[in-house]
């Protein structure tokens, strides 16, 4: 088979290594793709929302099936585009990823099915979202509807900050499209859980649980980003909380998805926040997380290929999906600046040494520049390793951190640890 993966992340790396292992691939490419990807399969110099262009790709080069990594082609309809021209297509439809696209079609799906979620309204008028402010009351969020890469999600302490978070979005447009509507919650506690499930729509399988680290620094301090680091299984997430996470939230999502007349099939990813009141969605997302992906798939026993083409077909309900029983963690090592800037161009090295120490060395922001490879902003690698409890898992994923260096790097020394809070 020919597999055309898209997107050029750790995430999108840590796909094509896992489809790579598949004995039905002959060829990978990937879209745009990056240094590491470009040691497994053909780098395409086509940008993940181009889907003309990506199309135009596919049906040049017999592809059998193409896998989507990011949201933004999901919820342009790169799924749809595809199947149009009878090709095979792993990730959700243009209407069924909205579920990500758009907040308050999410919130008012949870509240229309009654899926556990934060208290919220949602609104298009300044002076209405804030006349809702007393009945979330302090600390709330106020959320821009749209995508916006992470950073349309404001956590208020105070009225004059969730005010101000409301003018931002609705009145000065400062999240462009996304920001059309506001979607103001309350504040919710607890830990924070990823569940991802596999579904053709019909049948959930929940992969094995996974945490992230959104701050820059450790301890959970400093600015959000697109996530430092992630290892799996949470053990806060208790097989109780599973028994009820697994009818009440990604079953009862799929029912509800196929009730609306928008059938889900890929990746279905719930962030969850445990409360006290039980377990709570955060947001839905379309796709794989990044970098939950990094710490999940390399516990993944199955033959990820089969899977796709199962849900892809309908057929979810035949499979059995096996994982290893050993934790992974992966840490992520960012450029200086990171989050708010972004350092380029700086050379990376010790990354043999690394994979030497039996770590994998996924790549992010990286490009090859005058047979050198350096680093291209933002998140630049992520090092996952396998071990026999998250305790060894850290200890292995660190051992294969210590040997990278790049001028400015930065990353997190606590990644995991929660683990044992
Ligand atoms: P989201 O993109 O909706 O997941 O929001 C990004 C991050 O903001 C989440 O991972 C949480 O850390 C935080 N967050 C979102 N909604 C809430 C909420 N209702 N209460 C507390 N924290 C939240
Ligand atoms: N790790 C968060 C996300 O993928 O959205």
């Amino acid at each position: 088979m020919n597999v055309l993966v898209i997107g050029s992340g750790g995430r999108e790396h840590a796909l094509v290594w896992k489809i790579s292992q598949s004995p039905k691939v002959d060829k990978i490419f990937c879209a745009p793709g990056n240094a590491g990807i470009n040691q497994l399969a053909e780098c395409v110099n086509i940008k993940a929302d181009d889907l003309d262009g990506l199309l135009e790709f596919a049906l040049q080069n017999q592809i059998d099936l193409t896998v989507v990594g990011p949201e933004v082609p999901l919820t342009l309809g790169i799924v749809d585009k595809f199947q149009a021209k009878g090709l095979k297509i792993f990730g959700p439809s243009g209407k069924a990823a909205e579920i990500e696209g758009s907040k308050t079609f999410a919130k008012d799906l949870m509240a229309k099915y009654h899926i556990p979620t934060a208290k919220y309204g949602a609104f298009t008028d300044a002076a209405k979202a804030k006349a809702f402010l007393q009945e979330v009351g302090l600390p709330c969020v106020v959320k821009a509807d749209g995508l916006a890469a992470g950073k349309g999600v404001l956590i208020c302490e105070t009225s004059a900050e969730a005010e101000s978070a409301i003018d931002d979005i609705l009145v000065d447009n400062k999240f462009g499209d996304a920001g059309g509507r506001v979607v103001v919650e309350e504040f919710l506690t607890g830990q924070e859980v990823s569940m991802l499930a596999f579904t053709d729509g019909k049948t959930v399988v929940p992969m094995v649980s996974s945490q992230d680290h959104k701050r820059i620094w450790d301890g959970d301090r400093g600015l959000n980003t697109g996530g430092m680091g992630a290892y799996s299984p949470a053990p806060v997430y208790t097989d109780a909380i599973n028994a009820i996470v697994v009818p009440q939230v990604l079953e009862a999502t799929i029912a509800a998805m196929r009730a609306e007349g928008r059938p889900f099939a890929g990746i279905l990813y719930a962030g969850l926040m445990l409360t006290d009141d039980g377990p709570k969605v955060l947001e839905f997302n379309a796709r794989f997380g990044d970098p939950e992906t990094q710490a999940v798939l390399p516990r993944l026993k199955s033959d990820l290929v089969d899977i796709f083409l199962a849900i892809i077909d309908g057929r979810l309900d035949e499979m059995t999906i096996e994982w290893h029983e050993e934790a992974a963690v992966c840490v992520v090592m960012a450029s200086g600046g990171y989050p708010e800037s972004s350092d380029k161009g700086r050379e990376i090295t010790g990354m043999e040494e690394a994979s030497a120490t039996g770590a994998i060395v996924f790549h992010a922001g990286t490009k090859e520049a005058d047979g050198k490879i350096v680093t291209n902003g933002g998140r630049v690698l992520g090092i996952s390793a396998l071990g026999k409890d998250i305790a060894q898992a850290i200890a292995n994923a660190y051992q294969g951190v210590e040997k990278i260096k790049f001028e400015n790097m930065q990353y997190r020394t606590d990644i995991g640890k929660k683990a044992f809070l």
